[in-house]
């Protein structure tokens, strides 16, 4: 929704006029290559997208947080003194997920309306639940530095753990950190380079001139994702426990070198578990050879590891489906696709493929055609711009 629109709808939902109004936006994300590999304390290659949550917020002086949002009916008033009572909620627990964990950690949760405006798609992989997550816990700390006089920039690393923890502990999503710490920490054009056992990054400039990044939404609606995504987690629990036994100083798969694996894989005697820990290890390495080729500008390298990162993804860790499948397949027939893969936790959601300007036209149409006459229902399309993380819009 278009900003001075947005503003109207807060202004009649909650009365006042502008003057008091304030603005903080988190993007979400599209993950470039490095999937599966952010719980493994492994290495991610994401970045942040201009499609955002905006929070219109204002201050109310009461003991409350009053939620609302422009594109649902629903509204939700949180009481600051019953914090844990809202999991069950639907709309509205993410936010309560945010102010229970930020009050545990000694923030001064102040009472505020918020008004929610997302862009990014929801339940389509592209992290739209960490931009609310994200921009919340923004709000709010800026908010509580405020009240507490505290002069200081918002830490956004701690705003990415606050986001992780709250989903972890109070949604029961066991998610790493990678969707978080993108909306938190993106950049403008460049890409995240994380590595997520001890949280050092490097950013990287995304310059591929001639080539657009272009998302492609299967619309699956996903059901068993939550499930699924805990038991993979396990999965490589399992593996990480059987591979100690030789590597005892190894604490993550991540660390793991393919050397090593391939020396000690006999020992997991797990068949599953096996095939997931294959892939967080050569997906990590995939990730060092992504950035060292887009370092040499060599585009094509970068293509043919996010095919393999996806082949790996539908072959050992067994998260990606026909609908992804399908729309790979039909990408990887268009001349002018340099790579393109699964992105984001799988099961349904969207690729990313890099494509050639003069080729997308041809690339929406015919994926486009081909993806509804096998699936029965059509894709969508976004050619998508690396923006910025969370911020306060002045
Ligand atoms: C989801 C999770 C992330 C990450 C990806 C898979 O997006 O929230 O933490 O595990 O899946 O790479």
């Amino acid at each position: 929704m278009h900003l001075n629109e947005a503003k109207k709808v807060f202004l009649d939902l909650y009365g006042g006029n502008e003057s008091d109004l304030r603005f903080f936006a988190a993007p979400g994300r599209v993950n470039l290559i490095g999937e599966h590999t952010d719980y493994n304390g492994g290495y991610v290659f994401p970045a942040a997208l201009t499609m955002r949550t905006l929070i219109i917020a204002r201050k109310n002086g009461k003991n409350t947080i009053n939620l609302a949002a422009t594109d649902l009916p629903d509204r939700v008033s949180l009481d600051i003194d019953n914090l844990a009572n809202y999991k069950n909620i639907g709309w509205g627990s993410y936010q309560a997920a945010i102010a229970y964990t930020m009050k545990k950690e000694g923030f001064e949760i102040t009472g505020c309306d918020m008004l929610f405006d997302d862009t990014t798609p929801h339940g389509a992989g592209l992290s739209s639940s960490a931009a609310i997550e994200v921009a919340a816990a923004f709000a709010l700390a800026t908010f509580s530095n405020e009240k507490k006089g505290i002069k200081n920039d918002v830490d956004l690393i701690q705003i990415a753990k606050i986001g992780q923890k709250a989903e972890n502990e109070y949604i029961g999503v066991n998610c790493g950190i990678m969707d978080q710490f993108s909306s938190a920490m993106g950049r403008k054009n460049h890409a995240i380079f994380l590595d997520c056992k001890d949280l050092s990054y490097k950013l990287v400039p995304l310059a591929i001139d001639g080539y657009k990044i272009v998302i492609s939404n299967t619309n699956k609606k996903r059901s068993l994702q939550t499930s699924k995504y805990n038991e993979r987690r396990s999965e490589c629990d399992i593996a990480l426990r059987s591979l100690q036994k030789s590597l005892p100083e190894k604490n993550y798969l991540g660390e793991i070198t393919i050397d090593e694996f391939e020396k000690y894989k006999h020992s997991i005697e797990d068949a599953a578990a096996k095939k997931r820990a294959r892939h967080v290890v050569y997906e990590c390495d995939r990730v060092l050879k992504s950035i060292q080729a887009l370092l040499n500008n060599d585009i094509k390298t970068f293509g043919h590891l996010m095919v393999e990162s996806h082949n790996s993804l539908r072959d050992l860790y067994e998260v990606t489906g026909i609908e992804l499948d399908t729309l790979v397949e039909e990408a990887l027939k268009i001349d002018g696709v340099i790579g393109t893969r699964m992105t984001g936790a799988g099961f349904g959601g969207c690729t990313v493929s890099i494509v050639r300007e003069e080729a997308i036209d041809k690339f929406i149409n015919d994926v486009g055609k081909n993806y509804e006459s096998k699936i029965g229902y059509p894709a969508s399309f976004y050619i998508s711009e690396i923006g910025d993380g969370a911020r306060e819009v002045k």
